[in-house]
């Protein structure tokens, strides 16, 4: 595996919701934190940023869970990586975190991605560098799914392009739905601030895309058959997760969203530093996974 670092690109990891629908489990921790099989759910969508080549990374979550994602993730430097926090205080709408992140993308082209979502699948990485190398526009992700009303839907015309896009339509009108993964260039900012919050008081990141798509810039990749889409924000999608991450690595013993494995594969640290993050781990299958690595180098 090489990667590449596109150095200008920023991340933001939503982790931010109050994560009601899994009311209680998640009364006393935020949901991003809830293992997914053998890893916390975060690690999942910090696994696509890693993939896209993104090394600076925003990590926004609630004010009451800020210390539990610190405590997780550090400063980056472990993974040879950046990491920044700041604080979504109410849910005010995906659309927001362009304000809370102004500073920290500056003039940078950004990606966003959720702290729910899990993308799993042959020949992702390379369609999400050809993705980052993109410096106009913005893209999003659609996943054919059974109940799309659900989502975002999104319906593209013969040749691709995007031609109707609305945030849970009472009736879909395709079945393909909006996934929680988006490269914008820096436009983003300023078309984010013109977003009104919409009839359930949030600010939609479906109006983002929207304005993109009025100045014709808005493209869209499907995934598709043989590609794993999941969110995990309920309690069977969480179990069902866990079920087939579990199912993934036992037969092929490989794991996924090993964010450990993604840095060192990538250069971005050393295997004296892979040694030590294994160690501070202490004896798990985790860590017993990561020595296997070192071993057949
Ligand atoms: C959000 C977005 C929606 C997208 C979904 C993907 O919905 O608003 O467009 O399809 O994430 O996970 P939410 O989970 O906040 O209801």
């Amino acid at each position: 595996m090489t990667m590449q670092f596109r150095e200008n690109r920023k991340g933001i990891l939503l982790a931010g919701g109050a994560g009601s629908r899994l009311h209680p489990a998640t009364l006393g921790v935020s949901k991003h934190l809830l293992p997914v099989y053998d890893k916390p759910m975060a690690y999942y969508p910090m696994s696509a940023l890693m993939l896209a080549g993104i090394r600076d990374v925003l990590i926004v979550t609630t004010p009451e869970d800020s210390g539990n994602y610190q405590r997780l993730f550090g400063d980056g430097s472990h993974l040879g990586m950046r990491f920044e926090y700041a604080q979504q205080a109410k849910p005010g709408g995906i659309a927001e975190v362009f304000e809370i992140a102004a500073e920290f993308i500056g003039d940078s082209p950004v990606c966003l991605v959720l702290g729910d979502n899990i993308f799993y699948g042959q020949g992702f990485t390379p369609q999400l560098q050809a993705v980052a190398a993109r410096q106009r526009g913005a893209t999003l992700f659609a996943y054919p799914v059974k109940e799309p009303e659900r989502f975002g839907v999104v319906s593209l015309g013969a040749a691709g392009q995007v031609l109707r896009l609305e945030e849970k339509p009472a009736e879909a009108f395709s079945n393909l739905a909006v996934t929680g993964l988006y490269f914008f260039d820096n436009d983003v900012l300023d078309l984010a601030k013109e977003v009104r919050p919409s009839s359930r008081g949030e600010k939609e990141i479906v109006d983002v895309l929207k304005a993109y798509q009025a100045q014709g810039t808005l493209q869209a990749e499907v995934l598709g058959r043989g590609f794993v889409w999941l969110d995990a924000g309920t309690p069977e999608s969480l179990l069902e997760a866990g079920t087939l991450v579990q199912a993934i690595e036992q037969r092929q013993g490989l794991k996924i969203a090993c964010l450990e494995e993604i840095a060192w594969c990538s250069g971005w640290i050393t295997s004296e530093k892979l040694e030590k993050l294994i160690w501070q781990l202490g004896k798990t299958e985790y860590s017993g996974y990561l020595i296997s690595l070192l071993q057949t180098k």
